[in-house]
């Protein structure tokens, strides 16, 4: 299946509008959480963590769902195809990776909420998960960032096909660089890395 030039640039204005705008989204999630676990205005921090259950819910969960759709569905309806191109298949993975941790993470995020719906968060309140959501909040952000430079730069070339890419380079793809593939190595340790520490080593008792 291959779409109709309107289409696809229709297809790529969503995605690129779904997916861009979930880092924006997790950039002020970020902000939220700095402001949550310095300041010493407590209805600046119950504001802060009533906002980041809403933004959570209402914009940086619907936006990864969307991003990762829309990511589907042009990679199957472009020539680039879903695991014909490394830079394709990794930001998969790293989309996929990145959506399951957030729901995992919407739980803290909503116990944060609906404690500051109830009462204000003294400085010392729950500061471990306060701070753990700040990392994660740092973590998405690296991972979105991530995503966004492999769009642009589409490293890597075709799969299976590094050697003859090196003679013969893909009218689509970039020259795949040796500095490249221990970026590739790197991003996917590090997503594995990731999920086990979240899924199994932290237990998800902890969240
Ligand atoms: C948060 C994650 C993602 C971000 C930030 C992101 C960002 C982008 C951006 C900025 C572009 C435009 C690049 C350009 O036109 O030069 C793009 C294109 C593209 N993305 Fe994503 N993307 C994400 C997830 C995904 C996923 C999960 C897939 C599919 C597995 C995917 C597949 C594609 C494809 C195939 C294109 C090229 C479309 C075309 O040329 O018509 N993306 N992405």
């Amino acid at each position: 299946m291959a779409f109709a030039p309107s289409v696809r640039k229709l297809m790529l204005t969503a995605h690129i509008t779904f997916s861009v705008g979930w880092l924006g989204a997790v950039a002020v999630f970020l902000a939220l959480a700095v402001m949550g676990l310095t300041s010493h205005d407590a209805p600046l921090v119950r504001a802060a963590y009533l906002a980041m259950g809403l933004s959570g819910w209402y914009v940086i969960v619907p936006s990864s769902f969307a991003a990762l759709l829309t990511g589907v569905v042009q990679a199957v309806g472009t020539p680039w195809g879903l695991f014909k191109h490394y830079w394709v298949a990794v930001k998969l993975l790293l989309t996929v990776a990145a959506t399951v941790l957030l729901l995992v993470h919407m739980q803290p995020i909503s116990y944060l909420a609906q404690v500051a719906a109830k009462a204000d968060l003294s400085s010392t309140e729950l500061r471990g998960m306060r701070l753990r959501l700040l990392a994660d909040a740092v973590a998405a952000l690296v991972v979105l960032l991530a995503a966004t430079t492999i769009s642009v730069y589409k490293p890597w070339g075709r799969i299976g096909n590094w050697l003859q890419q090196r003679q013969q380079p893909s009218p689509v793809a970039a020259t795949p660089t040796s500095w490249g593939q221990y970026i590739l190595l790197a991003l996917l340790g590090l997503v594995v890395l990731f999920l086990v520490v979240h899924l199994l080593g932290g237990g998800l008792g902890h969240h």
